[in-house]
């Protein structure tokens, strides 16, 4: 069936994260740093973490089927899967139902197989699975891939965004450590008449500017925060315009927006750029940190289940991070017919 005729929307959606919280005042007792400070230049106040100087601890995920053998106290497969089950049961779907597993991640559990191949087979899935990842962009990213899977005839695609930042962040480097945290989100699209949600799109990589913020193959991440900020505002600001101006919209026109979780005061800078009301931003980072390509399903969820979506709001969702990649979609909340 054509692009024109078929759309998807978003029927179902979840989040997971670790048991272990690491507060600000717990990284004080090991750094150089305050909860003052990092509130101040952040927003972030505590993050759940499955690694590191404060993990792994007894208890700290869920366990979930064989991954239990090998992992038993929980991984970017084991957030995942329990965030992609939370996403079925809120859309009233079992594993069979599912054409697609896409898996975004930038902190998979192995080098070879994908995690989504893991999470595929914990959940039960009978279909293809692939691991995608443009780092704390990755969400936006997959959703458009998502999307196009439905449009290519795929009926309902099952999208993760899952994160260990925990097992790749320096816990002795107060630049990066105060910073990061792990979870998992996950959405279900359903194939639709017509046009969908998905109403305008951008999205931009300038692999020139790796060296702002990487991590080696086996390292940790190496940031230059300020100029990560400085770039991060400008590339949100740019794309979401033109994902906007794509959906014959204009930022005014924003009932909610969910950006990329890395910090309050990026998102405080992009909204007053773009002149929308710093109160249709959905925050979650307070009690997450950045958890990559997790945080925006990870908001997104949260602001469903906390009610801030009614049927017809235009969503402004906006990613940012290492690459540097960026992306922005425009999207209409609501569930328009089905196909079948
Ligand atoms: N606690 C206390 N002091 C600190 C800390 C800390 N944790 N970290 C740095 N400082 C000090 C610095 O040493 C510096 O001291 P000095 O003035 O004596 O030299 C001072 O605080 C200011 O440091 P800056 O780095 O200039 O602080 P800034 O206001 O830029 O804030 C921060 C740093 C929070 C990292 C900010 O730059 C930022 O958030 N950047 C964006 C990072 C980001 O979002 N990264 C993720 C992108 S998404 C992805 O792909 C993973």
């Amino acid at each position: 069936m054509s692009r024109a005729g078929r759309g998807s929307a978003i029927v179902g959606w979840g989040q997971a994260v670790p048991d272990t919280i690491v507060t600000n005042d717990d990284l004080s007792e090991v750094l150089d740093t305050s909860d003052a400070w990092i509130r101040e230049r952040t927003g972030i106040g505590e993050r759940r973490v499955l690694w590191g100087r404060f993990g792994p601890r007894a208890g700290t995920s869920t366990a979930v089927g064989p991954l239990t053998a090998t992992a038993p106290l929980g991984t970017t497969a084991t957030l995942a899967v329990d965030a992609g089950r939370a996403a079925l049961a809120s859309a009233g779907l079992g594993p069979l139902d599912i054409d697609l597993l896409v898996l975004c991640t930038s902190t998979p559990d192995q080098t070879v197989p994908a995690t989504s191949a893991s999470v595929a087979a914990a959940l039960g899935l009978r279909c293809g699975a692939f691991d995608l990842n443009t780092a704390c962009s990755g969400f936006v990213y997959g959703l458009l891939t998502a999307d196009a899977f439905v449009g290519f005839g795929m009926d309902r695609v099952l999208l993760i965004g899952a994160e260990s930042c925990s097992r790749i962040t320096d816990w002795d480097d107060r630049a990066t450590a105060i910073l990061f945290g792990d979870g998992a989100g996950a959405i279900v699209l359903e194939a639709v008449l017509g046009r969908g949600g998905l109403q305008g799109a951008d999205f931009g990589t300038d692999g020139s500017l790796q060296s702002i913020l990487f991590a080696d193959v086996c390292g940790t991440f190496q940031m230059e925060g300020k100029e990560v900020f400085r770039r991060a505002v400008r590339a949100v600001v740019q794309s979401a315009r033109s994902a906007l101006s794509a959906a014959g919209a204009e930022a005014a026109d924003v009932d909610v927006f969910v950006a990329h979780q890395a910090n309050a005061r990026i998102i405080e800078a992009v909204c007053a750029r773009l002149s929308l009301p710093l109160e249709r931003a959905v925050s979650i980072l307070e009690h997450t940190g950045n958890t990559s390509a997790a945080s925006i399903p990870m908001a997104l969820a949260t602001a469903v289940t906390t009610g801030r979506l009614a049927d017809g709001d235009l969503l402004l969702i906006s990613g940012f991070g290492a690459g540097m990649a960026w992306g922005s979609i425009a999207w209409r909340w609501g569930r328009p017919a089905p196909l079948a």
